[in-house]
């Protein structure tokens, strides 16, 4: 989902992935998890959790967003800021950290962006990307 190209803080990020989350498709884990970033050049993209009957191929609202940048600015789209917040099905505040896949691909779009979510204690992390996933893969030049 494109929301709107304009720069913006980290709080406002988090509004917008609280509001992503009312759309996840979560029928089986009962959490709702949203996601909204910034891209380097303003834009503003979110996404949601869909999960499946098949249960492995549900996908991760972080990783939505980043499609949704990419279909949106293409192969450049370059990641500033993404928030994540998550809800259960009662709509209480979650803690939820980037899994290890979503990691994986914040970092090969912007090691050096902000990644904010809420911790166990219900404060709001602020970290480097770069920072959440040390030793990742990177494909070897040949
Ligand atoms: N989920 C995300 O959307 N992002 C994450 O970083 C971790 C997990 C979703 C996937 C699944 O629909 C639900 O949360 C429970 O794992």
């Amino acid at each position: 989902m494109i929301v709107r190209a304009q720069a913006i803080d980290l709080d406002e990020l988090r509004a917008l992935a609280a509001q992503a989350a009312q759309r996840a498709y979560a029928p089986y884990s009962r959490l709702s998890v949203g996601a909204a970033l910034r891209s380097e050049h303003g834009g503003l993209y979110a996404g949601c959790n869909v999960e499946n009957g098949a249960l492995p191929i549900g996908g991760c609202a972080e990783r939505a967003a980043i499609a949704a940048a990419v279909q949106a600015e293409g192969p450049a789209f370059r990641l500033a800021a993404i928030a994540v917040a998550a809800f259960a099905a009662d709509g209480r505040a979650l803690p939820v950290s980037p899994c290890g896949a979503c990691r994986q691909a914040l970092v090969e779009f912007g090691p050096g962006a902000a990644v904010t979510f809420r911790q166990p204690d219900g404060a709001w992390a602020d970290v480097l990307a770069d920072d959440l996933l040390p030793w990742r893969f990177v494909l070897p030049a040949q």
